[in-house]
């Protein structure tokens, strides 16, 4: 027995068409009022009667078995008699989501910028997009992802000027993004006083685009040691990519976009550049080629949205990137749609918010800035500090504080609405208590003891403690578990939830419930007992307690350790 069964008994009754009722269901505020709740107080203009009086006669037509309706007041609420109920309910939150259509979905995520730390924005955008790629595959979808490196322009002309006139291999080699970025502040503070070292660097970059040998070695110097770097965190968050394909890839193809502009008659020059006017789409200009002839940021855009649609096949583009660059996007789609590519329509830009670490803003102009690496690093220690005195005798302790401290960022990071701004303490992320992802990782660990001591104690006496429907029928339903094993069959609509709004945090909230549910029901209900029956219940909803959290902590890219 589910909610849609009820919701498909409402669309006969109302004789509405199929699927019409279930988005109307509501969650009763208070669980003794029962299971669902429909509110009548809409269907009282169409039927022209009050809606008390609806719900009464709803009341008295709907026939299922198994649930009970009552009327309240202009509420119809359902209440799902709990034996008979269970063993439906149990086969759902066991189901691996149905297989989807397969559709292919381009996911631009991370993308820092080559010889410059990894910024805040850039973690963000890693979880984020991760989460969102690892949501889609799990509903069967076909997700690519792609890391679109910042990998060209001019700053590379500064950033070889520099490494020539100060650099040392060995520095790069040891730590190539704080090499790089004493060399990008170090030319900033020498060009005030000596104007040459730009012209040195503009030269520098021409003999770049030029295919110089001597420039090319170094750019890919420079992108080799950023890669490896950047390669260690992803390494540590669980990321990878499908296609790691930078702004330099599109070089050569931006030429046949610029054509093509140019013969559709979109170009129009301003100011000695050229631009895609969008005043009917009430934005500014689209910057497309700069006044002394090269190309830039959209540009390379343009290229790339037609490279991910043309190659590589994609029915979506997702692009996962800070809110700040929203009007870039919006800019490229409308070009696009410009230049008569309908497809347009299935690009979208998923912003997302600042991130603040203790009240303080990462930057990295003046050489202020955190690293990422020191704050993932910081957390691991902090989170080992506290299992030290939690569990001394723990196994595997650094595997296990590696997990932990990672995984207390990530889901400060996931576990609120993408787009508003965080105030990220990392004091309140690591611990156990409150709605942190150590939490999470405890609770699922706590369930994994519970089944290890029953194996454990089964195997001891030989009793068959595997679960039956009919100890689900007989089983006295109290609440607590009552509540936990609903809220374990909601995996499935909470992950289209969560991709319908692109918001890992749907699956984080879920977590976060479950965990909740999980210890209450722990609380009350003593799950190693004598009364062999009542065991069996309780350790199956334990089981699925940890199946489920396991589920949704991985597609969030959290690991969940056994032991804690
Ligand atoms: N490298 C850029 C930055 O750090 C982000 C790139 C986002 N992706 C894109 N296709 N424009 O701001």
């Amino acid at each position: 027995m589910n909610l849609s069964q009820i919701a498909g008994q409402l669309d006969t009754l109302l004789e509405w068409e199929k699927g019409t009722a279930e988005p109307l269901l509501e969650q009763p505020p208070d669980p003794k009022l029962g299971d669902a709740a429909f509110p009548c107080f809409t269907l009282s203009k169409s039927l022209r009667r009050a809606p008390q009086q609806i719900a009464s006669e709803l009341a008295q037509r709907f026939k299922l078995d198994g649930v009970e309706a009552a009327a309240e007041g202009a509420y119809l609420n359902f209440r799902l008699r709990r034996g008979s109920c269970a063993a439906g309910l149990f086969e759902q939150a066991e189901l691996q989501p149905v297989d989807g259509e397969g559709r292919t979905i381009v996911i631009d995520l991370s993308s820092p910028n080559i010889a410059k730390p990894f910024g805040v924005g850039h973690l963000r955008s890693t979880v984020i997009g991760a989460a969102l790629y690892r949501m889609y595959a799990a509903a069967g979808d076909h997700p690519v992802s792609v890391n679109h490196l910042g990998d060209w322009g001019t700053q590379f002309g500064k950033q070889i000027t520099a490494y020539k006139r100060w650099g040392s291999e060995e520095r790069l080699k040891a730590s190539p993004i704080r090499e790089s970025l004493d060399l990008y502040v170090r030319f900033h503070e020498e060009a005030e006083n000596d104007p040459g070292l730009e012209v040195e660097a503009r030269d520098w970059f021409r003999r770049l685009e030029g295919g110089d040998p001597e420039a090319l070695r170094l750019w890919r110097y420079f992108v080799e040691v950023s890669l490896t770097e950047f390669n260690r965190m992803y390494e540590r968050l669980g990321v990878s990519f499908d296609k790691v394909l930078g702004e330099s890839f599109y070089n050569d193809k931006m030429g046949a976009v610029v054509e093509e502009l140019r013969k559709k008659g979109l170009l129009e020059e301003s100011e000695g550049a050229q631009v895609v006017r969008l005043e009917e789409e009430e934005m500014p200009p689209c910057l497309i080629l700069k006044s002394d002839g090269t190309t830039i940021y959209p540009t390379r855009d343009l290229a790339t949205a037609l490279y991910r649609h043309d190659v590589l096949g994609a029915d979506k583009l997702l692009y996962v990137v800070g809110a700040e660059q929203s009007l870039h996007f919006r800019q490229v789609f409308a070009v696009l749609r410009r230049m008569g590519r309908t497809w347009a329509d299935t690009c979208t830009h998923i912003p997302f918010g600042l991130m603040k670490f203790e009240g303080k803003k990462m930057s990295t102009r003046r050489g202020k800035v955190v690293f990422l690496e020191e704050v993932l690093d910081e957390a691991v220690s902090r989170a080992a500090a506290i299992m030290e005195n939690k569990n001394p005798q723990l196994k595997n302790r650094d595997a296990v504080a590696e997990a932990v401290g990672i995984g207390a960022i990530v889901f400060g990071d996931l576990k609120n609405n993408r787009i508003g701004e965080i105030n990220f303490s990392l004091e309140e992320a690591v611990q156990f208590e409150g709605e942190t992802g150590p939490y999470v990782q405890y609770t699922h660990a706590r369930a994994c003891s519970i089944l290890r001591k029953a194996e454990a104690v089964a195997s001891q006496i030989r009793a068959n403690i595997s679960f039956d429907d009919e100890a689900g029928s007989a089983y006295d339903w109290d609440d607590a578990s009552w509540e936990l094993l609903k809220r374990l069959g909601d995996h499935e609509a909470e992950l289209r939830r969560g991709l319908h709004r692109h918001e890992p945090s749907v699956m984080a909230r879920y977590a976060l419930d479950l965990a909740k549910l999980f210890n209450r029901f722990y609380h009350s209900n003593k799950v190693l007992t004598d009364d062999v029956q009542a065991q069996k219940v309780r350790l199956e909803l334990t089981r699925l307690t940890a199946v489920r959290l396991n589920w949704t902590l991985s597609l969030l890219g959290i690991g969940s350790p056994e032991e804690i």
